[in-house]
């Protein structure tokens, strides 16, 4: 889905880090009720990337092209210019403007550096739709 040359360069990083997104996803309300298979592809398909601190991970009100796992520093939400909560290493987000379709509804930035594991949504949707259309191949 992702293509075998991210594959092929799977990061010592990754190999590391695939527990705690699992972990990530499975703690998350949303992701957690996605298929076994949905998750592993997801996994497999994240990339890493690297925010400094005072950077804005996610913007209120825009559209969301990326559901995140944060692997290593400290996040906070900010809704309406006010302090929801912060996140820390092993929490999923991002996810309700990818499942739903909607406009972020929060702000998430980043206190510290922070490395964080991101997928695409287009990505994302081809996950979805393959994985269906081969369930569909059986019948
Ligand atoms: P999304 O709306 O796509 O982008 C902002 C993200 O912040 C949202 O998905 C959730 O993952 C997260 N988020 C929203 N509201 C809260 C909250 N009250 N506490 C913690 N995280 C939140």
């Amino acid at each position: 889905f992702c293509g075998g040359f991210r594959a092929a360069h799977v990061s010592i990083a990754k190999t590391v880090s695939k527990q705690l997104i699992n972990d990530a996803i499975m703690n998350n309300d949303f992701l957690k009720k996605l298929e076994p298979q949905h998750m592993r592809e997801m996994v497999d398909c994240m990339y890493e990337k690297v925010y400094g601190e005072g950077q804005l991970v996610i913007q209120e009100g825009q559209p969301g092209n990326h559901l995140y796992v944060l692997a290593e520093g400290l996040l906070e939400v900010i809704q309406h210019g006010k302090l929801l909560g912060e996140m820390r290493p092993g929490t999923a987000f991002g996810e309700l403007a990818i499942l739903y379709n909607c406009k972020r509804t929060a702000t998430v930035k980043a206190v510290s550096q922070s490395h964080i594991w991101a997928l695409d949504r287009q990505t994302f949707q081809t996950i979805m739709m393959q994985t269906t259309q081969a369930r569909h191949q059986e019948y």
